[in-house]
């Protein structure tokens, strides 16, 4: 079983688990339709939806095996403002693949940023990954320019490779490699 040592401290955020008490931050941007636009299979939750969301995310406080999704919680001060993601893809090819959501109130300060690099240093640290990837519609500018600014290479633009909401859409590839990160960080 693969699991930070909780909490992850950054200079301005703390990352821990998802509790149930967390519920009212998480559906006050699970409920927003500007925070699920780009988002497949997503639409703003009602609470109920957020309620079993919640429940889902608390159990994702490890990584057990390959395919599972590790949640943390982006606490600042005393608020839930996010959350940052890690899916093991595969074990053989230490990969896994990187999500976030922040409520926009909290956007433009270069938290999500800081939230991910600390999920990101556990992972090429004490978890040993030797790839992580993310990927997004390719209007959703926000997230093509987070991948960037955490360093990551755009290695493809999938052109009309699936359907969202209706219709063909573009999907952004970015991953970066632990020598990179390494690299960059040093
Ligand atoms: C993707 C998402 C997390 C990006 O949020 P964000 O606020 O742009 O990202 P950050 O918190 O890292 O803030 C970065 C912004 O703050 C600015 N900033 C200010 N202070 C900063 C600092 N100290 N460090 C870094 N950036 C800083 C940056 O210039 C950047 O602005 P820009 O993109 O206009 O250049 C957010 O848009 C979101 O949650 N979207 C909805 C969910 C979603 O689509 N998730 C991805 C699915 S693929």
């Amino acid at each position: 079983m693969f699991q930070p040592p909780y909490p992850l401290r950054t200079a301005r955020l703390t990352l821990r688990p998802m509790v149930p008490g967390d519920l009212d931050d998480v559906y006050a941007w699970q409920s927003r339709p500007d925070v699920v636009r780009w988002m497949l299979g997503a639409g703003p939750r009602t609470r109920e939806q957020s309620r079993a969301s919640v429940t889902a995310m608390v159990a994702e406080d490890a990584l057990r095996a390959e395919g599972d999704c590790l949640t943390l919680a982006v606490v600042a001060d005393t608020r839930v403002i996010g959350t940052v993601e890690l899916v093991w893809r595969s074990q053989a090819d230490r990969t896994a693949e990187l999500g976030y959501v922040f409520h926009p109130d909290h956007g433009g300060r270069g938290l999500a940023t800081e939230a991910a690099r600390a999920l990101l240093d556990w992972a090429f640290g004490e978890f040993g990954l030797h790839r992580v990837y993310a990927r997004c519609h390719a209007g959703n500018e926000a997230s093509a320019r987070l991948m960037a600014r955490l360093g990551m290479r755009q290695e493809a633009r999938h052109v009309e490779s699936y359907l969202f909401r209706g219709e063909w859409a573009d999907q952004l590839v970015f991953a970066v490699l632990d020598r990179e990160w390494r690299s960059a960080e040093g």
